[in-house]
């Protein structure tokens, strides 16, 4: 089996460098129109498909993203693992502004979005209880290391529903009973949707911000945001690059069973 990486850019990376044989690919899904045409090409000799997530302008919000169309998209393109990329909110004095996280766990506040390609005609009940593939989060982990960022392994992101930020109630309640570490909007439901397409899922999330519960910090601001993410969009698509490299080209089935994950997670009965 081929490796064919599907990166999907959030806020701050909207097209990546270096690519071999760029190409901007349109595809048709049953789930709609994806966020934007969709990039493909190599990186270092490695099939790639680079979709941003809010579409090039930032016309999606995140309630908006057409997260089931992205996902089925890099699907019929061939992709086998992905990597998002995307901005978050920290909890944490030690995972400070310009630091990236490879989120490990996820607290689903989400409630306006489709999160199922299952339900209608064929119901399937998938395990998200590892949410994330460790072995293309050992690869973002050798590759952050490598590019020189402070990077984080493991990390619980709260994806809530936006678009306004939290109230200072909401950031404390994630940050000291739910003992999140990151928070952001785009996260979910992607992951799930990925598991369900049996697609391999890593997170790596760049903290713009310490969300509001920090005394010595105000609330959040946009343009603290987009200042934080210009700064490290070099070092996200110099990862990014260096992630493919360290995947290759060849692709054995995933020890974690994440591209199985519907061997035995379909209800419906086959001529149901
Ligand atoms: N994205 C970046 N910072 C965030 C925050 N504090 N809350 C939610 N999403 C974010």
């Amino acid at each position: 089996m081929q490796t064919k990486i599907g990166i999907i850019g959030g806020s701050g990376l909207y097209d990546i460098d270096g690519l071999e044989n760029p190409k901007w690919v349109n595809i048709n899904s049953p789930w709609g129109v994806p966020s934007d045409v969709i990039l493909t090409g190599e990186l270092g000799g490695v099939d790639v498909a680079f979709l941003p997530r809010h579409g090039r302008g930032h016309v999606h919000s995140p309630s908006t993203v057409p997260y089931r169309a992205n996902i089925d998209a890099l699907k019929r393109l061939g992709c086998t693992d992905v990597i998002s990329v995307s901005a978050c909110g920290s909890f944490r004095t030690d995972m400070a502004p310009g630091d990236f996280v490879i989120v490990s766990d996820f607290i689903d506040r989400t409630f306006a979005r489709e999160k199922s390609f299952f339900g209608t005609g064929c119901v399937a009940h998938v395990s998200v209880a590892h949410p994330v593939c460790a072995r293309l989060g050992d690869a973002v982990e050798l590759a952050g290391h490598a590019v020189g960022v402070n990077i984080h392994r493991g990390g619980t992101y709260l994806a809530m529903e936006g678009p306004q930020f939290s109230s200072l109630a909401e950031s404390k309640l994630y940050r000291e009973v739910w003992h999140c570490d990151v928070i952001g909007m785009t996260n979910m439901p992607e992951a799930k949707l990925a598991r369900e397409a049996e697609l391999c899922y890593a997170s790596v999330a760049m903290i713009t911000d310490y969300d509001s519960w920090h005394p010595d910090h105000g609330s959040v601001d946009i343009s603290d945001i987009i200042a934080t993410l210009g700064a490290n969009s070099t070092a996200a698509k110099t990862m990014v690059a260096d992630i493919a490299v360290r995947l290759g080209k060849a692709r054995d089935v995933c020890p974690c069973g994440c591209d199985r994950a519907l061997d035995f997670a379909i209800m419906t009965a086959p001529d149901a």
